[in-house]
């Protein structure tokens, strides 16, 4: 069983920065065909410019993950350019927001955090399921987050969205199968806190949250983007083919069970 990503045909939501950009680096640096789905236009086209400027394969699809049809058009985009759709890393999310109690959390962004990071996921997975239905196979892979076992205060609906993302995975990878009778595999990956711009923008005047934080893994040092591209890659490849609605946390045993 192989961990080649070789020509994998590999969609990556929010791909325009942070950790989205990293797995998009990483698979294309490995030989996948990156589709970038991205709603920031010029972050979406950088990370495009930076793969094929390595000699990879990539392209942009101005794709909101909130509306189902930008949703339909970045399935059908990919498959027309490459023929396939092997992968979905689910990785677009509301995060980069200010941390505050749950009497403060406005209304407006309750529903926008759910709109995006759950109902966000449930559309591109309709979107890809007619193509991995016709292949017989295919992955995904859904970023939930070390704060959906651990929980964090201050980012009620954040968390409440990422334990929403890590139990639909489950439910995602017993009902797929029964309905499409394919092998399609559904995980999900549980980053803990790593040090992308809107993690770092986030923490500003929370430092000594950063050092609670460290001091509560096992391996005392800042989470980067980096660090989970292994996961994702062993996800996307052939390797992890019997494996699914697992979740694999990479946050340096912050969460150790
Ligand atoms: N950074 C961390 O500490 C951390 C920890 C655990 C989990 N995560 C998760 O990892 C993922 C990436 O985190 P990050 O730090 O790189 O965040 P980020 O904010 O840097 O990246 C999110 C990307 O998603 C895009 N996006 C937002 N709304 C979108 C929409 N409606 N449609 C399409 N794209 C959209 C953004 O433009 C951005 O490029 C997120 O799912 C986040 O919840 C992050």
């Amino acid at each position: 069983m192989s961990v080649s990503v070789k020509d994998k045909v590999v969609i990556v939501t929010g791909a325009g920065r942070g950790i989205g950009r990293a797995y998009a680096e990483e698979l294309a640096g490995e030989g996948a065909k990156v589709v970038v789905a991205e709603i920031v236009e010029n972050a979406g086209k950088d990370t495009v410019q930076a793969i094929t400027g390595k000699g990879g394969e990539a392209f942009f699809i101005r794709t909101d993950v909130t509306d189902f049809e930008t949703c339909k058009k970045m399935a059908e985009d990919a498959v027309s350019k490459y023929g396939a759709i092997d992968a979905l890393i689910n990785n677009a999310a509301l995060y980069g927001i200010d941390t505050r109690s749950l009497f403060q959390i406005p209304d407006e962004e309750w529903d926008r955090m759910m709109n995006i990071n759950v109902k966000g996921i449930w559309h591109c997975i309709k979107a890809v399921l007619p193509q991995m239905t016709k292949q017989g196979k295919g992955k995904i892979i859904n970023v939930s987050s070390g704060v959906a076992l651990r929980g964090v205060p201050f980012l009620l609906h954040y968390v409440a969205s990422k334990g929403a993302v890590y139990s639909m995975t489950k439910a995602l990878a017993m009902e797929l199968p029964l309905i499409t009778k394919a092998n399609i595999t559904v995980n999900s990956i549980c980053p803990g806190l790593t040090f992308t711009q809107a993690s770092i923008d986030m923490m500003v005047g929370h430092e000594k949250a950063i050092d609670v934080n460290i001091a509560d893994q096992c391996l005392k040092r800042k989470e980067m983007p980096d660090d989970l591209v292994g996961a994702v890659h062993f996800l996307v490849s052939d390797a992890s083919d019997f494996m699914t609605g697992a979740s694999i946390v990479v946050d340096g045993g912050a969460a150790r069970y």
